[in-house]
């Protein structure tokens, strides 16, 4: 029995080992989802004549363990246009979730951003193909169900409604979230703050963590100190309509 027992301790701490060697330096501990507040965004960029009151994604961020993006060589953007022509219905389903909110933006270009500077830090694991489709399951398993399909629809059920005239402390909007994520799943909430008066914030960005295979939520490490501009806990944040 006790033999046994080791053998399996050991055969477990061996597999342990070969994923992290399989993964070798690429590693990635989790991934952030981050999805933008379209009209804050817009508010110093000139966008597209899009709804502004709902969010878009930002970027799937492969993160280490402490919360921090990987830092990696930089991918090839031509493997987006590769796959993007060969499979038109994904780029239909990106262009609804993840626009390029800028007038003269181009999807495909935004991805390929995003692909480069991001997305290939997990390509080991996550190739190209399961990235991109990881973004569309992710929308439509986790988010766009029970009836809503927003963020912003579990905002609103948490009582964080955008408006230029109510504010939110970012307590309040992570506990909005949590209705989604989990309550005991920590979310990082981004701000930017108003370049004429610094006492004004705009909620800018969520940021939901996941497991490396994108189908569970996790909690985002509180080891990472606070450096999304939101203030400290008493600030008051704008979510601008
Ligand atoms: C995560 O990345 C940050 C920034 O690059 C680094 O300072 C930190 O040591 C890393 N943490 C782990 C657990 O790898
Ligand atoms: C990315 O991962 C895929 C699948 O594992 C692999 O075929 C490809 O060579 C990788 N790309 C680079 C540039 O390493
Ligand atoms: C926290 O924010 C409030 C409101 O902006 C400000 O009055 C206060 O000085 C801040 N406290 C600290 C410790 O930064």
């Amino acid at each position: 029995m006790e033999h046994y027992r080791f053998k399996t301790v050991v055969f477990l701490l061996v597999q342990l080992l070969s994923v992290r060697v399989m993964m070798g330096q690429n590693s990635y501990d989790l991934m952030a989802y981050v999805v933008q507040w379209k009209s804050t965004f817009c508010k110093t960029n000139h966008c597209k004549r899009v709804p502004l009151d709902t969010f878009s994604i930002h970027g799937l961020w492969p993160a280490n363990a402490t919360g921090h993006s990987m830092k990696c060589p930089q991918g090839a953007g031509s493997d987006v246009d590769t796959l993007m022509k060969k499979d038109r219905k994904l780029e239909t389903a990106l262009k609804a979730i993840w626009p390029n909110l800028l007038a003269a933006g181009n999807d495909r270009r935004f991805w390929k951003h995003e692909w480069t500077k991001h997305g290939f830090c997990s390509n080991k694991s996550l190739p190209i193909v399961a990235y991109f489709n990881g973004a569309v399951m992710v929308h439509n398993n986790l988010i766009a169900i029970n009836n809503k399909n927003n963020l912003r629809d579990y905002l609103a059920e948490g009582g964080v409604r955008p408006s230029t005239a109510n504010t939110y402390n970012k307590q309040v909007i992570i506990t909005a979230v949590q209705r989604l994520v989990g309550a005991n799943n920590n979310v990082y909430v981004a701000c930017k703050v108003d370049s004429h008066n610094k006492n004004v914030i705009y909620l800018k960005e969520i940021h939901l963590c996941l497991d490396t295979t994108l189908r569970n939520f996790v909690s985002c490490p509180t080891a990472n100190p606070d450096l999304r501009e939101c203030g400290n806990h008493t600030s008051q944040i704008i979510i601008p309509v």
